[in-house]
């Protein structure tokens, strides 16, 4: 029988959470979205609630969470930047580890049962092997690692307390946009290399740089394993019916299990694009591991995930399009209206 209770989202808004909320949508799931729209958008929101507020807020939190009888919550909302991350490391502990730790004494106290959380590949710091299986020893480089590998903690902590289960989501590089054209990655100033290789395609930025071309790769440059928001989303939607079959907590990677070099990204976004990026080569970035990879043996395995969008030239393409399209509907232009 399908359930009918909402399902709360904090950080819906943002680029990953929206496209799940409109999967949720799509699934005839009760959404309500928490978010303060610090970096995510009213309008990414396509599907159900949007209430504005952080996710730390616990009196608004209990409220939700009673006034709904929510039983189920996604955990998106979260600082991402790493670099920021490094100079401003207590806006990551209190944003992303103590505002998570209010979030999980709210569910507790309200019984909630199930938890998905986005976690990153960025707890792994620069791994032994490439090819990263969930059991790999976790060793963050960076305080935006460190502040997820703490929420972790707590939730394998808080399981082992409580009956609530949970899915920590451990994503590598997300990337592309909402096949549809309704959603993608809005936030101005990207850091992350398709968003900004695709920036520079549709005239948004002059050029860019390739960090670092003496890595002990192929080509010289580094190895990441680029996952389709589309298929990443989907994973969330499986999470869901797996701890709602009464699935056991677990960790799991989210990435493709192959990667690409940075030469090979620029190149298919040229080629995709059809326009020629300036592109200069750069000194190595700092706390850039050569190659990430995921096993994802886990994940197909134990929710039966399976990528629909494994190919990197779909990737871009959809990203090119969201990038045309964003041009168009100016979300952060009209921010100040929100
Ligand atoms: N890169 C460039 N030029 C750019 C931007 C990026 O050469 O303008 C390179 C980077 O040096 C790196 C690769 O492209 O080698 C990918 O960089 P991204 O910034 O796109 O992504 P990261 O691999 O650094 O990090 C991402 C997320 C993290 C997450 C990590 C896990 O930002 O949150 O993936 O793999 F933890």
């Amino acid at each position: 029988m399908k359930n009918t209770s909402a399902v709360l989202v904090t950080g819906g808004a943002g680029y990953i959470g929206s496209h799940v909320v409109k999967q949720l949508g799509r699934a005839g799931r009760r959404v309500v979205v928490l978010d303060n729209l610090s970096t995510g958008f009213r309008q990414a929101v396509r599907h159900g609630e949007l209430v504005v507020g952080n996710t730390g807020d616990m009196a608004l939190v209990e409220d939700l969470l009673h006034k709904h009888g929510i039983q189920t919550v996604l955990h998106f909302a979260a600082h991402i930047v790493v670099p920021e991350s490094v100079s401003d490391p207590l806006k990551y502990y209190r944003n992303n580890t103590c505002s998570t730790r209010n979030l999980l004494e709210c569910c507790a106290a309200a019984g909630v049962r199930h938890f998905i959380f986005s976690s990153t590949a960025a707890v792994y710091g620069i791994p032994e092997n490439t090819f990263i299986d969930e059991d790999a020893p976790t060793s963050p480089i960076n305080p935006y690692g460190l502040s997820k590998l703490m929420s972790e903690w707590m939730l394998r902590d808080l399981a082992a307390a409580s009956d609530l289960r949970y899915v920590a989501l451990r994503y590598f590089n997300v990337a592309g946009a909402d096949p549809e054209g309704e959603l993608g990655q809005a936030t101005p100033e990207a850091t992350h290399l398709i968003k900004v290789a695709c920036e520079a395609a549709t005239g948004k930025r002059s050029g860019l740089a390739i960090f670092g071309t003496d890595y002990p790769t192929p080509d010289g440059t580094c190895i990441r394993d680029y996952i389709h928001v589309d298929d990443l989303a989907r994973a969330h939607l499986q999470a869901l019916d797996y701890l709602e079959g009464g699935g056991a907590s677990i960790v799991l990677n989210c990435g493709y299990g192959h990667g690409y070099s940075v030469r090979e990204v620029l190149d298919t976004v040229q080629r995709v694009s059809g326009r020629s990026l300036a592109i200069r080569e750069a000194d190595r970035r700092a706390g850039d591991p050569p190659a990430l990879t995921a096993d994802s043996r886990r994940i197909r395995h134990v929710l039966g995930w399976q990528p629909r969008h494994d190919d990197l030239a779909f990737i871009v393409r959809t990203a090119l399009e969201w990038e045309r399209r964003l041009a168009v509907l100016d979300w952060a232009g009209q921010r100040h209206g929100v």
